[in-house]
């Protein structure tokens, strides 16, 4: 297993290029499943959790190939059932779900595995496809479902926390060949909902609504092959800002979609962070003295869950008292201890973590936990005095391409280890 070994001290400085969305990619990989016709997928990023999705699609019997941040995918004839070890292992796996039963009316894929930030149940995603006609159950660790005919239905798929990302897509993935119009009610609006919405209309599909709590999927009777770009990843625009900002540097993020980060970039510069717009590109550096911010997360347009860890780093380097509740995931505050062996002062009350800022951080071994903590790990060995060491980077390889080779670009002393 490799590590990162981060030296302190350096500001970032000079551009970086945003890549395709991971969230984004995965869904619209599993879309592919619903037309026998090839697709092709760009500006799709290097990472290892596509490669997995990669190996799902084959194992259901689909062609995948990648090459130059372009997937081609031919999912020409496949069968419903997916290996059981493959599925399990990724948690966004899920969305197999909803497109195998849109396209042979089967499907049997295991549970998803539960993972460091919470339980992650699939209730409403079981829901909305029992809504629209399928039949399912749960037997020896598989979800199987079946649906002789899908018709289209009116559901509301909000949860004990919200909306869910997945749980739209697999529901609209499965509408889009029903009988008749289907209208979800408290749909996720994430611009990754709005995406895999716009390859699916580019494959034939009537959706509308897409972005908005209320998505309308008017049912046809095929899709055709598609050529789709996808987005800009706004996690991943996020975490280069917040270390733009941590370490003090001036960064520029090209290729992002800064209407897709108006809650991160308002909370930075509520912090004290100056924030540039120039078209599409964004210059952000710290610009003077930081201010504590209290931060919530929320559904989009909140403030995204999977920029906490990395903004609990910023108001750890800040003076003063600065709070953090997380209200999507009930434990994802794994960061926490492993903040606190650099010197972070931080404590958990119930959802919120107290950050009482200003403390110098000092580097030391840490272990990654999952993708978005990792990151947070990286941009705190950027800061903190001395050598960090960064564990079981496996975590992050999955969801940022080549982030170290993209932060070397920017002046930052980091090197790869494979772990002995
Ligand atoms: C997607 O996960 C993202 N993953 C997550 O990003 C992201 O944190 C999450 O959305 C929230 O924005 C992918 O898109 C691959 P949810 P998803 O269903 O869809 C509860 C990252 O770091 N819930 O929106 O699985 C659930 O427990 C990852 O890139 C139910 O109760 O998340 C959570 O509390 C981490 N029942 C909340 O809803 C359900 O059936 C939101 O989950 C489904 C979810």
């Amino acid at each position: 297993m490799d590590s990162l070994l981060v030296k302190g001290g350096a500001p970032l400085h000079g551009e970086v290029t945003i890549s395709g969305a991971k969230n984004s990619v995965l869904p619209i990989m599993a879309a592919t499943l619903l037309t026998a016709e090839p697709c092709t997928i760009r500006r799709v990023p290097e990472l290892s959790d596509v490669k997995f999705m990669g190996q799902i699609l084959t194992s259901l019997g689909a062609e995948v190939k990648f090459e130059d941040n372009t997937l081609s995918v031919h999912a020409g004839k496949i069968k419903g059932v997916g290996d059981y070890d493959l599925i399990r292992k990724m948690r966004g796996s899920i969305c197999i779900l909803g497109p195998l039963l849109g396209r042979l009316r089967k499907a049997k894929v295991s549970l998803p595995g539960g993972c460091v930030i919470g339980s992650r149940p699939i209730d409403l995603h079981l829901k909305g496809l029992q809504a629209l006609g399928a039949k399912i159950s749960i037997n020896g660790g598989y979800v199987v479902a079946t649906a002789p005919r899908l018709v289209g239905n009116d559901l509301f798929l909000g949860g004990r926390s919200g909306p869910t990302v997945l749980g739209t897509g697999n529901v609209m993935m499965a509408a889009v060949l029903a009988e008749g119009v289907t209208i979800i009610e408290s749909a996720a609006c994430e611009p990754e909902v709005v995406d895999l919405a716009g390859f699916l209309n580019t494959m034939g599909a009537k959706i509308s609504g897409a972005g908005s709590p209320t998505i309308t999927i008017a049912g046809v009777s095929e899709l055709h092959g598609a050529d789709y770009e996808v987005i800009p990843d706004r996690i991943e625009a996020a975490t280069f800002a917040i270390a733009a900002a941590a370490t003090d540097g001036e960064v520029t993020l090209l290729g992002s979609r800064p209407d897709h980060l108006h809650a991160v970039l308002d909370k930075l510069r509520e912090a004290g962070v100056k924030v540039e717009r120039r078209g599409p590109a964004l210059t952000v550096r710290r610009g003077g003295r930081l201010k504590p911010v209290d931060v919530t997360t929320l559904p989009y347009a909140g403030f995204p869950t999977d920029a906490q860890a990395q903004m609990m780093v910023l108001m750890a380097l800040t003076s003063g008292i600065s709070i953090i509740t997380e209200r999507i995931f009930e434990a994802r505050f794994m960061h926490v201890s492993e903040l606190a062996r650099l010197g972070a002062d931080i404590a958990i009350e119930g959802p919120s973590a107290i950050i009482r800022g200003g403390k110098p951080l000092s580097g030391a071994p840490v272990m990654a936990s999952d993708l978005r903590a990792s990151a947070a790990l990286v941009i705190a060995g950027l800061i903190a005095k001395g050598t960090t060491l960064v564990k079981r980077i496996y975590h992050l390889d999955r969801g940022y391409e080549n982030i170290d080779a993209k932060l070397r670009r920017l002046g930052a002393r980091i090197e790869r280890a494979a772990e002995s």
